[in-house]
């Protein structure tokens, strides 16, 4: 591949078709604003430098945007006039790969094709094919079968736009040779704005040769311009990841109603249920993930069974452990080996070892359970005072009675046993038991108070 080269993303139109008070390019697709994927793409291709060109809403863009030389464009002439703003502050020679901010799933591959196509003098176009053409730009290549213009969908006549050969937006040009355009370049079409695309037909003019590669894929180079674009882009992103992990040897039970986001990293016979999303996950083998469960930013080791409708966030959990069903796990809990967390469980900011058990109806925050804890139903760690956040510490081996609070700072001791019902402040030793419970008190032949009718 042509090894050095600038990125230039488009990124300052108005996106008018999305009838949105967000930025087009800050929509999501995926959990990730459009403009974000075409940043992950550029980067990980290492060019001499990242330039955005941002306008209408750029403060919404700008945030996310960050080591990039931004450009700004106060008024939106046209995609060249952009392109040109940007190539104007590009002070070496290497060639500029345009990249448009609404085109979010462009594949590496193709661009590499592209730059390997790219000779100095020349423009690379990366084209594709599409059954409904409407709304791009149409290819015309001569008899010969050369490049010889791109004509705008408004500015086509009847048979130009049977043409179903697109402009994918994605050119590769030398900075110096595209700035030299400017003076020939006009405003003289149906949108009056300065369209990029009209470089091609000024080069050609002047001799030079336009190359072009094939994009086969045709949605890895659709645009997004309304919300109909986003679903089906949407759509097709998701058949993507979950063909590539079914092909890889994992169960998607249905996959129209799981969502991916992110880096999604599954080992082989885990099963993925209905109605689940997972955004930015490892899971090892032979997992279940059951129904109705969201799980982010979650490591998962081998033959956990995730039971449905589970939140797991910002976590990690080890082999052979169960969650669920109904269980939150939020972010920074560790849950070691052969752990069971059970129904309506909330867990944080806290680390559970090896074999211990939460399985009812409990809240765990910033604690430290050590190894073979059973905790019973009801138990509250009460973590925070009004002020400040403190830390439960129990020993392994403890066995916490049902309906038991806990009152933090404090620490239970090893094979120590709380009774339950009971409400603890101070700290336990080892092989103690603790228990604070009133006197019960029994009142014979007590009958409530009728209501009068
Ligand atoms: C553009 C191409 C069309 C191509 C299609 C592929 C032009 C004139 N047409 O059409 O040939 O088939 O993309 O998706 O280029 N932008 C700016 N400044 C401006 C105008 C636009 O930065 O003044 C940015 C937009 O934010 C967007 C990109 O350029 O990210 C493309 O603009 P858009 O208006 O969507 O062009 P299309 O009509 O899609
Ligand atoms: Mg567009």
């Amino acid at each position: 591949m042509n090894s050095k080269f600038n990125v230039v993303i488009l990124a300052a139109g108005k996106g008018s078709r999305m009838n949105s008070s967000i930025a087009k390019v800050c929509h999501k697709l995926a959990g990730k604003p459009l403009i974000q994927h075409v940043l992950d793409t550029a980067l990980s291709m290492q060019p001499v430098s990242i330039s955005v060109v941002v306008g209408y809403q750029h403060q919404q863009v700008m945030e996310l945007c960050k080591d990039v030389n931004i450009v700004m464009q106060d008024h939106q002439l046209g995609t060249a006039h952009a392109a040109m703003l940007a190539a104007d502050s590009i002070s070496n020679s290497y060639p500029i790969l345009i990249l448009y901010g609404d085109v979010p799933l462009i594949e590496v591959q193709d661009i590499q094709k592209l730059m390997d196509n790219y000779q100095s003098t020349s423009v690379s176009l990366l084209t594709t094919t599409a059954d409904n053409p409407f709304g791009y730009g149409r290819v015309i290549r001569d008899k010969l079968g050369n490049i010889i213009d791109i004509i705008e969908e408004c500015d086509a006549d009847l048979s130009q736009k049977k043409i179903t050969e697109i402009f994918t937006g994605v050119l590769a040009v030398e900075s110096k040779y595209l700035l030299q355009c400017r003076d020939v370049l006009t405003s003289q079409n149906q949108q009056q704005e300065y369209y990029l695309p009209d470089i091609v037909k000024i080069a050609k003019e002047d001799g030079h040769s336009i190359l072009s590669h094939h994009a086969d894929d045709y949605y890895s180079v659709q645009g997004v311009n309304n919300r109909i674009d986003l679903e089906r882009l949407s759509a097709y992103y998701q058949d993507k990841v979950a063909h590539r992990l079914m092909l890889q040897g994992i169960t998607i039970t249905n996959r129209k109603t799981v969502n991916f986001s992110g880096e999604i990293k599954i080992g082989i016979d885990s099963i993925i249920d209905t109605n689940v999303s997972l955004d930015n996950v490892k899971i090892g083998t032979g997992v279940h993930i059951g129904a109705n469960s969201i799980i982010k930013n979650t490591s998962i080791g081998d033959n956990v069974i995730i039971k449905p409708n589970s939140i797991i966030e910002g976590s990690t959990i080890a082999s052979n452990s169960s969650i669920g069903p109904f269980a939150r796990i939020r972010p920074n809990t560790v849950i070691e080996e052969n752990v069971s967390i059970g129904n309506f469980v909330e867990i944080k900011y806290s680390y559970i070892q090896n074999g211990s058990k939460v399985n009812h109806l409990s809240y765990i925050g910033n604690s430290n359970l050590m190894s073979n804890v059973n905790i019973g139903a009801g138990t509250i760690t009460c973590n925070y005072d009004g002020v400040k956040k403190h830390e439960t510490v129990i020993g392994s081996n403890a066995f916490i009675g049902s309906g038991t609070q806990l009152i933090a700072p404090i620490t239970i001791g090893k094979r120590a046993t709380i009774g339950a019902g009971s409400t603890i402040s101070r700290d336990v030793a080892d092989d103690t038991l603790a228990l604070t419970r009133s006197t019960e008190k029994h009142i014979a032949n007590w009958f409530r108070k009728k209501k009068e009718k």
